[in-house]
């Protein structure tokens, strides 16, 4: 049995957003939040970054990726 290993060649996975800036990083408090649940984009297509605006599912219908939101929930009290 023969393996051939394939090295991927480096790709961005940011296509478009905020690419002027030198790193893109975003925080969230999470201790008041006024929403029971924010989506947060970690697929780098939302029109809305850094909110998920559910660009991902068509993603990953077009590459077979399986990305998906990074959920903030409100504390239960
Ligand atoms: Fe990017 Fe939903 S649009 S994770």
């Amino acid at each position: 049995r023969r393996v051939v290993l394939v090295r991927a060649e480096a790709q961005s996975i940011n296509p478009a957003i905020r690419k002027d800036e030198e790193k893109v990083v975003d925080s969230v408090e999470v201790a008041e939040l006024s929403k029971p649940l924010t989506p947060y984009c970690r697929c780098w297509r939302s029109g809305t970054f850094p909110l998920c605006d559910g660009s991902h599912v068509k993603h990953n219908k077009a590459t077979g990726d399986n990305v998906g939101p990074l959920l903030v929930k409100k504390q239960k009290e």
